[in-house]
């Protein structure tokens, strides 16, 4: 069998395809601002935004779409959000802030996740929504919103451990919301608390790549909507969370080839596609596959605004009929919370080559200056190759050795033997030199600034937001871009 690296090509739309095919201006901007450098497109996030507003329409629905700005610290992406239709979901004190100071209008943001009393209190000032992530949670914003005088504060209740009527399908366990199960409970808090909040209705973050497991969490969220009726409450909402997805990869056919070629490594049916053999969750017990691929499905054919498209015409699991339109018929509007989907296409992480190494085992070490939690794809059980951007420009780098396609181990700048970049041995079309730049393409979602630390005291990557103007290139550093022009023309 061949022992040529399996190439994982990733997908790419065309504004981070004609990025890629600008060596020059990539090459100009890490020699600037140094390696690592992450780059955010704007105007990505707003056209993703339109693919989500475009589903709602399809389904006649109203409502909104928050923007989870964990998926990515950038100020140019949040600002650039505020011009279009979208929300924003914060999920700590600073996020909101953050998404203050953007522009975003309180009454545009939800407050969700696990709280403090300071972000539970500026959401409350700001007239946010408040997304409940259980009844300890509503206590604590009724006493502060009493306390110090707040406006009257829209409350959604999180909810978890849904099961269809027939008990067939129970949605996994989480540690955050209430199970529907306690939902009376829940409700009592309410009624005691009128006078301080609103409650607008329901909603699940479940996280899961299943559509089954999603609808079983819509119209259980529906049925509970039904409760709030009849307690007398008149909630309007359904929130279904996040967790749309992204598809990572061009080719299906090459990541089941990939998955099935390392399912053959680790049996030693082939040789390692690893460093030290690592197994991503799959390893051999007495010539028996044990355990299971934890990786992120990273070839996708229903992602993003199509995977919410698919989840509305979905027949609800007990009442048969497409959970969309008995959204419409009970009069809701839906909320929806994508973070890594509306991220899709928005970004790529740069690493410069610092060092190319030979090994006895005939392999080669890659080092780049940048490190595992400067892009932590791997750390999402993201598998995907990154690009080559060689320094004397040529688009296969032919000019500076005619190698042909390699395969490659990346490590990082950390003195760890555990600061690997990818674990797996990773395609690239030539042997790099040093000063060639690796770009990492599609991690603004997650995998550029979530998990960059400064250890070592290695630069943690600047973030530059870039945009086309007459055919060309143009780029700002993220906290100098707002959604102005400066030609003296405004946006109409
Ligand atoms: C409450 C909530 N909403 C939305 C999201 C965003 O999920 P994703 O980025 O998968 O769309 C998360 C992710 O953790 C979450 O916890």
């Amino acid at each position: 069998m061949s022992n040529a690296p399996l190439s994982l090509e990733p997908r790419l739309e065309p504004r981070l395809e004609s990025l890629l095919e600008s060596p020059a201006f990539l090459h100009t901007l890490v020699d600037a601002l140094g390696s690592p450098l992450n780059i955010v497109l704007p105007e990505q996030i707003a056209q993703n935004v339109e693919r989500f507003r475009a589903v709602f329409r399809r389904h006649q629905l109203a409502g909104r779409v928050f923007f989870a700005h964990k998926a990515n610290r950038s100020s140019a992406l949040v600002r650039r959000l505020t011009t279009t239709e979208a929300a924003l979901d914060a999920a700590s004190l600073s996020e909101l802030q953050h998404a203050l100071g953007a522009g975003f209008h309180g009454e545009r943001i939800m407050a969700t996740g696990p709280k403090d009393p300071e972000f539970l209190w500026l959401a409350a000032r700001s007239g946010a929504t408040l997304n409940a992530d259980g009844p300890g949670e509503i206590e604590e914003a009724a006493a502060l919103v009493r306390a110090y005088d707040l406006p009257r504060l829209r409350v959604l209740l999180r909810l978890s451990e849904f099961e269809t009527s027939g008990a067939r399908t129970l949605s996994r366990r989480s540690r955050f919301g209430a199970s529907v199960k306690s939902l009376d409970g829940v409700l009592d808090a309410l009624e005691r608390h009128q006078s301080a909040l609103e409650p607008i209705g329901v909603g699940y973050h479940v996280d899961t790549t299943s559509l089954d497991e999603k609808a079983t969490a819509l119209e259980g969220c529906l049925r509970a909507m039904e409760e709030l009726r009849i307690r007398g409450f008149q909630p309007r909402v359904v929130d279904v969370g996040g967790g749309f997805g992204v598809n990572y990869l061009a080719h299906a056919a090459q990541w089941d080839r990939y998955t099935t070629a390392l399912t053959d490594a680790v049996m030693g049916r082939r040789p390692p596609m690893t460093w030290g053999g690592h197994g991503y969750g799959l390893r051999v017990e007495s010539g028996t596959l044990k355990g299971s691929l934890s990786l992120y499905p990273a070839h996708r054919p229903i992602a993003g605004a199509a995977y919410l498209d698919a989840l509305l015409a979905r027949p609800a699991p007990s009442l048969g009929r497409p959970l969309g339109t008995l959204l419409l018929e009970s009069l809701c509007d839906l909320y929806a919370e994508p973070g890594r989907a509306l991220a899709d296409q928005c970004g790529l992480s740069l690493g410069r080559v610092l060092e190319v190494r030979g090994t006895d085992a005939g392999e080669h070490l890659v080092r780049l200056a940048m490190n595992a939690g400067d892009v932590s794809l791997e750390e999402h059980g993201v598998l995907m190759d990154p690009v080559l951007v060689p320094r004397d420009g040529s688009a296969d780098g032919s000019a500076a050795d005619a190698s042909g396609p390699v395969g490659v181990h990346l490590m990082g700048n950390l003195c760890l033997e555990s600061d690997l970049v990818t674990r797996r041995t990773v395609r690239l079309p030539r042997l790099p030199c040093p000063g060639d730049v690796l770009a990492f393409p599609n991690t603004a979602g997650y995998c550029m600034d979530f998990s960059a630390t400064s250890a070592q005291q290695q630069p943690v990557a600047r973030k530059v937001a870039v945009h086309q103007e007459a055919g060309a290139w143009r780029w700002r550093l993220d906290e100098q871009y707002w959604p102005i022009t400066y030609t003296g023309g405004h946006r109409a």
